[in-house]
Protein backbone atom coordinates (compact mmCIF):
# COMPACT_ATOMS: atom_id res chain seq x y z
CA UNK A 1 0.00 0.00 0.00
CA UNK A 2 0.93 3.58 -0.70
CA UNK A 3 1.90 5.39 2.01
CA UNK A 4 -0.19 8.29 2.55
CA UNK A 5 0.97 12.07 2.51
CA UNK A 6 -0.63 14.58 4.32
CA UNK A 7 0.74 18.55 3.48
CA UNK A 8 0.25 21.40 5.48
CA UNK A 9 0.96 24.76 3.60
CA UNK A 10 1.64 27.89 5.82
CA UNK A 11 1.39 30.39 2.84
CA UNK A 12 2.99 33.68 4.34
CA UNK A 13 1.59 32.97 8.11
CA UNK A 14 3.31 32.37 11.45
CA UNK A 15 6.47 33.78 13.32
CA UNK A 16 7.85 31.94 16.38
CA UNK A 17 5.26 32.38 18.35
CA UNK A 18 2.85 30.07 16.00
CA UNK A 19 6.41 27.38 16.62
CA UNK A 20 3.91 26.71 19.45
CA UNK A 21 1.63 24.28 16.72
CA UNK A 22 4.47 22.70 15.51
CA UNK A 23 4.84 21.73 19.18
CA UNK A 24 1.30 20.81 19.85
CA UNK A 25 1.70 18.39 16.40
CA UNK A 26 4.50 16.14 17.76
CA UNK A 27 2.14 14.65 19.77
CA UNK A 28 0.52 13.05 16.99
CA UNK A 29 1.42 9.53 17.29
CA UNK A 30 3.32 7.89 14.83
CA UNK A 31 1.95 6.13 11.89
CA UNK A 32 3.72 4.16 9.62
CA UNK A 33 0.71 4.53 6.75
CA UNK A 34 0.92 7.92 6.56
CA UNK A 35 3.67 10.91 6.08
CA UNK A 36 2.97 14.27 8.09
CA UNK A 37 4.12 16.97 6.71
CA UNK A 38 3.95 21.43 7.06
CA UNK A 39 5.57 23.36 4.74
CA UNK A 40 6.09 26.85 6.97
CA UNK A 41 7.43 30.35 5.65
CA UNK A 42 11.16 30.20 5.21
CA UNK A 43 11.70 32.07 7.79
CA UNK A 44 10.44 29.02 9.88
CA UNK A 45 11.80 26.49 8.58
CA UNK A 46 14.94 25.57 10.46
CA UNK A 47 13.32 25.97 13.74
CA UNK A 48 10.59 23.98 13.02
CA UNK A 49 12.52 20.96 11.42
CA UNK A 50 14.48 21.37 14.66
CA UNK A 51 11.07 20.60 16.62
CA UNK A 52 10.32 17.69 13.98
CA UNK A 53 13.69 16.17 15.10
CA UNK A 54 13.41 12.15 15.78
CA UNK A 55 8.84 12.82 15.52
CA UNK A 56 8.48 11.42 12.45
CA UNK A 57 7.26 14.75 10.90
CA UNK A 58 8.82 16.35 8.24
CA UNK A 59 9.05 19.91 6.63
CA UNK A 60 9.24 21.49 3.38
CA UNK A 61 9.78 24.84 1.41
CA UNK A 62 6.46 26.22 -0.21
CA UNK A 63 8.97 27.27 -3.16
CA UNK A 64 12.29 26.89 -4.58
CA UNK A 65 14.37 28.70 -7.56
CA UNK A 66 15.53 26.43 -10.15
CA UNK A 67 19.29 27.43 -10.26
CA UNK A 68 21.58 25.89 -7.57
CA UNK A 69 22.73 29.50 -6.53
CA UNK A 70 23.65 32.66 -8.40
CA UNK A 71 22.46 36.59 -8.18
CA UNK A 72 18.69 36.14 -7.45
CA UNK A 73 17.99 38.33 -4.59
CA UNK A 74 15.27 37.34 -2.25
CA UNK A 75 14.90 33.83 -3.57
CA UNK A 76 15.85 30.42 -2.24
CA UNK A 77 17.43 27.80 -3.45
CA UNK A 78 16.49 23.46 -3.40
CA UNK A 79 19.91 23.21 -1.59
CA UNK A 80 19.05 25.83 1.13
CA UNK A 81 15.63 24.65 1.56
CA UNK A 82 17.60 21.39 2.38
CA UNK A 83 20.27 22.38 4.66
CA UNK A 84 17.41 24.22 6.77
CA UNK A 85 16.14 20.63 7.28
CA UNK A 86 13.32 20.08 4.95
CA UNK A 87 12.75 17.27 3.07
CA UNK A 88 9.79 18.56 0.32
CA UNK A 89 9.30 21.28 -1.56
CA UNK A 90 6.44 22.31 -2.67
CA UNK A 91 6.21 24.23 -6.39
CA UNK A 92 3.95 25.89 -8.64
CA UNK A 93 1.38 26.39 -6.14
CA UNK A 94 -1.49 28.39 -8.19
CA UNK A 95 -0.57 31.66 -5.98
CA UNK A 96 3.42 31.39 -6.90
CA UNK A 97 1.74 30.73 -10.79
CA UNK A 98 -0.90 33.91 -10.45
CA UNK A 99 1.08 36.29 -8.00
CA UNK A 100 4.51 35.43 -10.11
CA UNK A 101 3.38 34.91 -13.82
CA UNK A 102 5.32 31.09 -12.63
CA UNK A 103 4.74 29.40 -15.88
CA UNK A 104 4.83 25.48 -15.98
CA UNK A 105 7.99 25.16 -17.99
CA UNK A 106 9.51 27.34 -14.62
CA UNK A 107 7.74 25.06 -12.31
CA UNK A 108 9.18 22.10 -14.37
CA UNK A 109 12.48 23.22 -13.54
CA UNK A 110 11.92 24.15 -9.94
CA UNK A 111 11.01 20.40 -9.49
CA UNK A 112 14.11 19.13 -11.42
CA UNK A 113 16.07 21.66 -9.02
CA UNK A 114 14.46 20.52 -6.02
CA UNK A 115 14.82 16.34 -7.13
CA UNK A 116 18.57 17.02 -8.28
CA UNK A 117 18.93 18.03 -4.50
CA UNK A 118 17.20 15.53 -2.85
CA UNK A 119 13.83 16.72 -1.86
CA UNK A 120 10.72 15.60 -3.19
CA UNK A 121 9.01 18.23 -5.25
CA UNK A 122 5.18 18.37 -5.15
CA UNK A 123 3.61 19.88 -8.07
CA UNK A 124 0.41 21.49 -8.07
CA UNK A 125 -1.81 21.94 -10.96
CA UNK A 126 -5.75 23.06 -10.81
CA UNK A 127 -8.37 25.10 -12.88
CA UNK A 128 -9.34 28.03 -12.35
CA UNK A 129 -13.53 28.91 -11.97
CA UNK A 130 -13.57 30.01 -14.85
CA UNK A 131 -12.38 27.15 -16.54
CA UNK A 132 -14.31 24.72 -14.99
CA UNK A 133 -17.87 26.49 -16.32
CA UNK A 134 -16.22 25.77 -19.31
CA UNK A 135 -15.77 22.05 -18.64
CA UNK A 136 -12.28 22.14 -19.97
CA UNK A 137 -10.54 21.40 -16.08
CA UNK A 138 -9.31 18.26 -17.85
CA UNK A 139 -7.47 19.91 -20.38
CA UNK A 140 -6.16 22.18 -18.23
CA UNK A 141 -4.97 19.82 -15.55
CA UNK A 142 -3.96 17.84 -18.91
CA UNK A 143 -1.22 20.37 -20.21
CA UNK A 144 -0.16 21.78 -16.82
CA UNK A 145 1.01 18.14 -15.68
CA UNK A 146 2.47 17.27 -19.00
CA UNK A 147 4.76 20.50 -18.12
CA UNK A 148 5.01 20.80 -15.27
CA UNK A 149 6.42 17.48 -13.97
CA UNK A 150 9.68 16.37 -14.87
CA UNK A 151 10.90 13.41 -17.37
CA UNK A 152 12.65 11.78 -14.23
CA UNK A 153 9.49 12.02 -11.76
CA UNK A 154 9.28 8.97 -9.42
CA UNK A 155 7.27 8.04 -6.52
CA UNK A 156 9.87 8.82 -4.34
CA UNK A 157 10.87 12.23 -5.85
CA UNK A 158 7.30 13.44 -6.50
CA UNK A 159 3.71 13.99 -5.73
CA UNK A 160 1.33 15.92 -7.61
CA UNK A 161 -1.45 17.96 -5.61
CA UNK A 162 -4.37 19.27 -7.69
CA UNK A 163 -6.17 22.16 -5.98
CA UNK A 164 -8.81 23.92 -8.07
CA UNK A 165 -7.77 27.28 -7.59
CA UNK A 166 -11.86 28.36 -7.15
CA UNK A 167 -11.59 25.74 -4.21
CA UNK A 168 -8.48 27.22 -2.03
CA UNK A 169 -9.72 29.15 0.92
CA UNK A 170 -13.12 29.47 -0.43
CA UNK A 171 -14.87 26.73 2.18
CA UNK A 172 -16.10 25.50 -1.39
CA UNK A 173 -15.00 21.81 -2.85
CA UNK A 174 -15.87 20.15 -5.81
CA UNK A 175 -17.69 16.71 -5.41
CA UNK A 176 -16.21 13.50 -4.45
CA UNK A 177 -17.00 12.49 -7.94
CA UNK A 178 -15.44 15.27 -9.71
CA UNK A 179 -12.15 15.39 -7.59
CA UNK A 180 -11.92 11.46 -8.81
CA UNK A 181 -12.47 11.95 -11.87
CA UNK A 182 -9.16 14.58 -12.39
CA UNK A 183 -7.18 12.66 -10.00
CA UNK A 184 -8.47 9.47 -12.41
CA UNK A 185 -7.40 11.44 -15.38
CA UNK A 186 -4.08 12.54 -14.22
CA UNK A 187 -3.48 8.79 -12.83
CA UNK A 188 -4.02 7.55 -16.27
CA UNK A 189 -1.56 10.40 -17.56
CA UNK A 190 1.22 9.33 -15.09
CA UNK A 191 1.07 5.67 -16.18
CA UNK A 192 0.76 6.24 -19.94
CA UNK A 193 4.33 8.70 -19.44
CA UNK A 194 6.21 6.87 -16.96
CA UNK A 195 4.47 3.37 -17.17
CA UNK A 196 2.69 1.24 -14.66
CA UNK A 197 4.91 0.84 -12.17
CA UNK A 198 6.25 4.07 -11.57
CA UNK A 199 2.85 6.18 -12.73
CA UNK A 200 1.30 4.29 -9.98
CA UNK A 201 3.96 5.23 -7.57
CA UNK A 202 3.40 8.89 -7.94
CA UNK A 203 1.13 10.14 -4.75
CA UNK A 204 -1.68 12.38 -5.93
CA UNK A 205 -2.84 14.69 -3.27
CA UNK A 206 -6.43 16.60 -3.42
CA UNK A 207 -6.04 20.73 -2.03
CA UNK A 208 -8.70 23.07 -1.52
CA UNK A 209 -10.71 24.10 1.42
CA UNK A 210 -9.65 20.45 3.22
CA UNK A 211 -11.31 20.52 6.86
CA UNK A 212 -11.58 17.78 9.55
CA UNK A 213 -15.32 17.30 8.71
CA UNK A 214 -14.81 16.20 4.74
CA UNK A 215 -10.65 14.86 5.40
CA UNK A 216 -12.70 11.20 5.80
CA UNK A 217 -14.71 11.37 2.50
CA UNK A 218 -11.89 12.86 0.74
CA UNK A 219 -9.72 10.57 2.27
CA UNK A 220 -11.68 7.25 1.09
CA UNK A 221 -12.14 8.86 -2.75
CA UNK A 222 -10.38 6.90 -5.60
CA UNK A 223 -6.98 7.50 -6.71
CA UNK A 224 -6.65 10.13 -3.65
CA UNK A 225 -2.85 9.52 -1.95
CA UNK A 226 -3.20 12.53 0.24
CA UNK A 227 -4.22 16.08 0.68
CA UNK A 228 -2.27 19.31 0.58
CA UNK A 229 -4.26 21.94 3.45
CA UNK A 230 -3.89 25.28 3.50
CA UNK A 231 -5.91 27.29 6.41
CA UNK A 232 -6.33 24.03 8.40
CA UNK A 233 -3.11 23.28 8.72
CA UNK A 234 -2.40 26.22 10.93
CA UNK A 235 -3.89 25.37 14.20
CA UNK A 236 -1.92 21.29 15.20
CA UNK A 237 -5.81 20.60 16.56
CA UNK A 238 -7.56 21.10 13.15
CA UNK A 239 -4.01 19.35 11.02
CA UNK A 240 -4.11 16.20 12.99
CA UNK A 241 -7.48 15.39 12.64
CA UNK A 242 -7.18 15.63 8.80
CA UNK A 243 -3.75 13.34 9.41
CA UNK A 244 -5.76 10.90 11.35
CA UNK A 245 -9.06 10.44 8.40
CA UNK A 246 -5.88 10.03 6.20
CA UNK A 247 -4.34 7.15 8.27
P1 LIG B 1 -6.99 26.04 1.85
O1 LIG B 1 -6.90 24.70 2.53
O2 LIG B 1 -6.88 27.18 2.81
O3 LIG B 1 -8.14 26.12 0.92
O4 LIG B 1 -5.67 26.16 0.94
C1 LIG B 1 -5.36 25.15 0.06
C2 LIG B 1 -3.99 25.38 -0.48
O5 LIG B 1 -3.78 26.27 -1.28
C3 LIG B 1 -2.91 24.53 0.01
O6 LIG B 1 -1.77 24.67 -0.77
Amino acid sequence: MKRRLVVGNWKMHGTARDLAEARELTRLPANANRQVVICPPATLLHRMSRIFEGTGLSTGGQDCHSGESGAHTGDISAAMLLDAGASFAIVGHSERRSDHGETSANVQSKAQAACKAGLAAIVCVGETEEERDRNIELEVVGRQLLESVPENANGDNLAVAYEPVWAIGTGRTPSIDDIEAVHEFARKQLVERFGASVGNSIRLLYGGSVKPNNAEAISNSRDVDGCLVGGASLNATSFAAIAKAFG
